[in-house]
C-alpha cells in the first residue's frame, strides 16, 4: 500500500454521487459495506498499515485517516439525502383521515369475572383477594378435606418442592382457600367475594386446562340459612342470565359444605327445550354450593353455635362459555387476535 493508493480512493468517495443511484437507499447502503463494513476498503487498510516500515507510517497514516473521514461524510450526506428523498417522494397529504388506532380492550374472562364481581357487590359483598401460593391448612385441612382425599394427590394438585420445616405448600387448586383466610381474620358479618386464578395438574384440551379462573363467594353471620343461599343464587342467575332463567339445585357433596349443592340454570341457548348445548336436558351446569360445614367454621375460630354462613363457587372460564358460546378452553389463553376481538365492544 503507499499514498497514492489510497489517494485514488479518496478521489473515488468524493466523486460519487447519490443522485445518479438507481435503488438510492440500497446503493448507499452497497457504499457504505464496500467502504466501511468489516471486510471492506479501509479496514483493511488499515490491516495492512500496522505491517508498513515506520518511516512511512505518519504519512500514510494521515491519508488513510483523511480516507476514513473522506467515507463517513460521504455517508451521512447520502443519509441525509435518502431522508429528504423519501420525505418528499411521500409528499404527506396532511388532509387524509388519520390510521384508525385500535384501541385495546379487556379479556374476556376479565370482562366476566368483572361483571360477576359486580353482581355481588350490588347485594352487599366486598372482594377478598389472596395468595396463589397456598399452604395444606387453607387448601385442605381447614376446609374439611380428609387426609386421604383424591384432591391432595399429586396428579390434581401442583405442590410447590418442599422446603424444610414447612408444610406441604401448592399452587391453589381453587379459590375456597380465600375463604379460610377471611374468617381466619375476621369476625362476622363475612359477605365476601373471592376472584382468582386457580391451577389444576390437567392435560389441556377443549375442556380443561391447567390454569382457570374461579369466583367464590362467602356469606357468614347468625341465622343464614339455606333459604338465603337460595335466593342470592337465583338473584345471581338472573342478573347474569337475564329475567327469565329459571335455576334447581341438585344435591351434591363438597368436604366444606353441608348440606351441599350444584346449580343449574335453565338453557339460555334453546330456552329449556333442549339442545346440543344442554346435551338435550334443557339445564346447564353452573356452580357449586352449600352451607358452610360448621368444622369449617370451627377450623377458622368461628363460633358454628352462633354463627352459620353459605359459600358458593363457579367457574369463569364455563361462564363466559355458556354466555358467549366459546367452544374451546384454549381459545382464552392464546390471545389470538380474531378471537379478543370479537370481545372489543362488551366492556
Ligand atoms: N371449590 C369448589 C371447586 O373448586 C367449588 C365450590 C363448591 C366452592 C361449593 C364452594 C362451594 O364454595 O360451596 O370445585
Amino acid at each position: 500500500m503507499n499514498r497514492a493508493e489510497i489517494e485514488a480512493y479518496i478521489r473515488e468517495i468524493q466523486a460519487t454521487k447519490i443522485e445518479e443511484f438507481k435503488d438510492r437507499a440500497a446503493e448507499a447502503e452497497l457504499f457504505r459495506i464496500k467502504y466501511l463494513g468489516k471486510k471492506g476498503v479501509i479496514g483493511s487498510l488499515f490491516e495492512q498499515f500496522k505491517s508498513i516500515p515506520p518511516e512511512q507510517k505518519k504519512e500514510v497514516g494521515q491519508v488513510l485517516n483523511q480516507l476514513k473521514v473522506a467515507a463517513q461524510t460521504k455517508i451521512e450526506e447520502f443519509k441525509a439525502f435518502v431522508e429528504e428523498a423519501e420525505l418528499a417522494d411521500n409528499a404527506h397529504d396532511l388532509t387524509l383521515p388519520a390510521d384508525f388506532a385500535q384501541p385495546g380492550s379487556r379479556h374476556v374472562l376479565s370482562v366476566v369475572m368483572n361483571e360477576i364481581t359486580d353482581i355481588f357487590s350490588r347485594i352487599g359483598f366486598t372482594v377478598a383477594e389472596s395468595v396463589e401460593i397456598e399452604d395444606d391448612w387453607h387448601l385442605f385441612s381447614a376446609l374439611n378435606f380428609p387426609p386421604d382425599h383424591p384432591a391432595r394427590d399429586m396428579q390434581d394438585t401442583f405442590f410447590v418442592e418442599k422446603q424444610e420445616g414447612m408444610s406441604e405448600v401448592a399452587l391453589r387448586t381453587h379459590t375456597s382457600s380465600v375463604q379460610v383466610r377471611v374468617m381466619e381474620n375476621n369476625k362476622p358479618p363475612i359477605r365476601i367475594i373471592a376472584p382468582g386464578r386457580v391451577f389444576r395438574n390437567e392435560a389441556i384440551s377443549a375442556r380443561a386446562h391447567c390454569i382457570f379462573h374461579q369466583v367464590e363467594a362467602l356469606y357468614v353471620d347468625k341465622k343464614v340459612t339455606f333459604a338465603d343461599l337460595k335466593q342470592t343464587l337465583l338473584y345471581f342467575a338472573k342478573e347474569m342470565f337475564g329475567e327469565q332463567t329459571q335455576i334447581r339445585l341438585r344435591p351434591s357433596y363438597f368436604p366444606f359444605t353441608e348440606p351441599s349443592a350444584e346449580m343449574d340454570i335453565s338453557c339460555n341457548i334453546c330456552g329449556g327445550k333442549g339442545c346440543n348445548i344442554c346435551k338435550g336436558t334443557g339445564w346447564l351446569e353452573i356452580l357449586g354450593c352449600g352451607m358452610v360445614d360448621p368444622n369449617v367454621l370451627e377450623a377458622c375460630g368461628i363460633d358454628s353455635h352462633e354463627y352459620t354462613g353459605f359459600a358458593l363457587g363457579m367457574g369463569v372460564e364455563r361462564m363466559a362459555m355458556l354466555k358467549y358460546q366459546v367452544r374451546d378452553l384454549r381459545l382464552y389463553f392464546e390471545n389470538d387476535l380474531r378471537f379478543l376481538r370479537q370481545f372489543d365492544t362488551i366492556l
